[in-house]
């Protein structure tokens, strides 16, 4: 059986802190084989560096590292994806020659992929269809078990995306909000799904940043620099899911560990 712990968002240090602080615990209460977490904000809350990804690997242990919209924020990451070969990118970049959008692993026997895809609605991405790119994969990437970070702003681009894939991969999992929602289930299908996994990162923050610099953007209407938030009481949201040989979703439980 695999057992995946999916971590939502980390925001820089102070999400890395929050990850690291409470795996070990995670670990004893769950036993997870297998743990995934979206890094796009890892490195100073943009982006994803390789001392961040080696950091991620050893501290906390992850061994998948998913992205999104924010994973090509720091430029070093184009020279130095390749020696990042557990990250997932978002697989629909059209024609992206950089990194991979899947990461696959040999867990207990079963043959798993971990995928990557990015939401089209409200985000400003000239993208492929994730629709079509999710069919893609699965025709040409048989698995036992496929679990998929489906990085969205729309609940309903994500909900749609979940039926749609319901029955043909274990779970769909969604980040990019930072807030984890509550409408875990299994699908009908036998596909664990989440709309939200939430982030880890400060608490007294906005999505894991100064709240000052988005009021300057809203009251203003202009530009106005994110720093993270990397003092104070953090948060740390995941979901832990159980599947079973056929790769189907038998558990799905959210973790929100608001003081950490
Ligand atoms: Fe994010
Ligand atoms: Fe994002």
């Amino acid at each position: 059986m695999l057992k995946v712990l999916f971590i939502g968002d980390i925001v820089g240090g102070a999400g890395r802190k929050a990850a690291a602080r409470v795996l070990p615990e995670l670990r004893e209460q769950y036993a997870p084989n297998l743990v995934i977490a979206n890094a796009e904000n890892a490195a100073g809350g943009f982006g994803l560096t390789l001392p961040v990804y080696q950091e991620l690997m050893d501290k906390p242990g992850i061994q998948v590292l998913t992205g999104g919209n924010h994973i090509w924020d720091k430029k070093e990451i184009f020279k130095d994806i390749v020696n990042m070969p557990l990250l997932a990118r978002p697989l629909n970049y059209p024609k992206c020659t950089y990194g991979a959008g899947f990461v696959l692993l040999d867990i207990e026997g079963m043959r798993v992929a971990v995928v990557n895809v990015l939401g089209r609605t409200f985000i400003e991405t000239p993208l492929d269809c994730p629709f079509q790119t999710m069919d893609n994969f699965l025709r040409k990437t048989p698995a036992d078990a496929t679990l998929v970070d489906f990085h969205a702003e729309a609940t309903s681009e994500k909900k749609a995306l979940g039926f749609y894939l319901d029955g043909r991969v274990s779970a769909v999992l969604g980040t990019h909000t930072h807030v984890q929602t509550a409408d875990e289930q299994i699908l009908p299908g036998g596909t664990g799904y989440l709309t939200d996994a939430g982030m880890a990162g400060a608490r007294d923050s906005n999505l894991g940043m100064s709240a000052e610099a988005a009021q300057k953007r809203f009251l203003t209407g202009l530009k106005a620099k994110f720093d993270v938030v990397e003092n104070g009481v953090l948060v740390f949201n995941a979901v832990y899911l159980e599947i079973d040989v056929q790769g189907k979703c038998t558990k799905i439980t959210r973790i929100n560990l608001a003081e950490v």
